[in-house]
């Protein structure tokens, strides 16, 4: 790095959070594919995973984040809302869990996952010994599109600070994204959900499995084996097996 480098928006916490957690995933990537050549020591990857932490605003915290969230209009789904679904569970927990937006259930409560789809994510935490209350589940986008329709990517992009915002500030040490919108966003990619689960992949240096989303293995029971798969690879490494 060149004395007279500066970043282009030094004076933007959020984007300066972003580079660090672009340069974690390149080395950690780097790290797990085995190359080797760059300082890989138990000190070095501790000094890695704590990283960036300093870029959160001091006074930040998930209250404040739901509470910058009050009356959101950033997108056009604020019209037919009952509810922002902020996202509940632990302040502290090691995985998250996150979906695509809320569904009809989800709006009418503000709780996310609460519908069908919900009760079987329910049973898959139970499944890796754990209850809701252990983990944290949220999503990519915050309020209902109607119908249960995709949610349009100008409505991501207005959503996302806060999802960024949210993980930040729990820090844990895995995300398991559900299904396509959730891992294709976080990964900043076009490449299917069937391609991407069954790995861990890397998000602003957290580790992440993609997999897919409970509503898909309503219509679909034969994946529920790969999302099994996918979750035993995720307990193996929490050291849950
Ligand atoms: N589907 C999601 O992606 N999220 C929810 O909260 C509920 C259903």
């Amino acid at each position: 790095m060149s004395s007279n480098y500066q970043y282009k928006t030094t004076d933007n916490w959020e984007d300066l959070a972003g580079l660090t957690g672009e340069v974690k995933d390149l080395l950690l990537f780097l790290k797990n594919s085995g190359c080797s050549g760059f300082d890989c020591t138990e000190n070095s990857q501790n000094i890695l995973k704590n990283w960036g932490k300093g870029f959160i605003a001091a006074d930040d915290n998930l209250d404040q984040v739901k509470h910058d969230m009050k009356g959101c209009r950033l997108c056009g789904l604020h019209q037919d809302r009952k509810h922002i679904v902020f996202g509940e569970g632990a302040f502290n927990a090691k995985v998250v869990f996150v979906g695509e937006g809320p569904g009809f259930e989800e709006d009418q409560t503000g709780k996310p996952f609460v519908g069908k789809a919900g009760q079987l994510l329910t049973k898959i935490i139970q499944a890796m010994n754990l209850t809701r209350d252990d983990v944290y589940i949220c999503n990519i986008i915050k309020c209902r599109p109607p119908g249960n329709r995709n949610p349009k990517p100008e409505e991501i992009q207005a959503c996302m600070p806060y999802l960024r915002r949210q993980i930040r500030l729990i820090q844990p040490d895995f995300i398991c994204a559900l299904g396509t919108f959730a891992a294709q966003t976080l990964l900043d990619t076009d490449t299917p959900i069937s391609r991407l689960r069954g790995k861990f992949h890397f998000y602003e240096g957290i580790r992440m499995m993609p997999t897919y989303h409970p509503s898909y293995l309503l219509r679909n029971s034969e994946k529920k084996r790969d999302v099994w798969e996918d979750i035993k690879k995720l307990m193996k490494e929490m050291d849950l097996l």
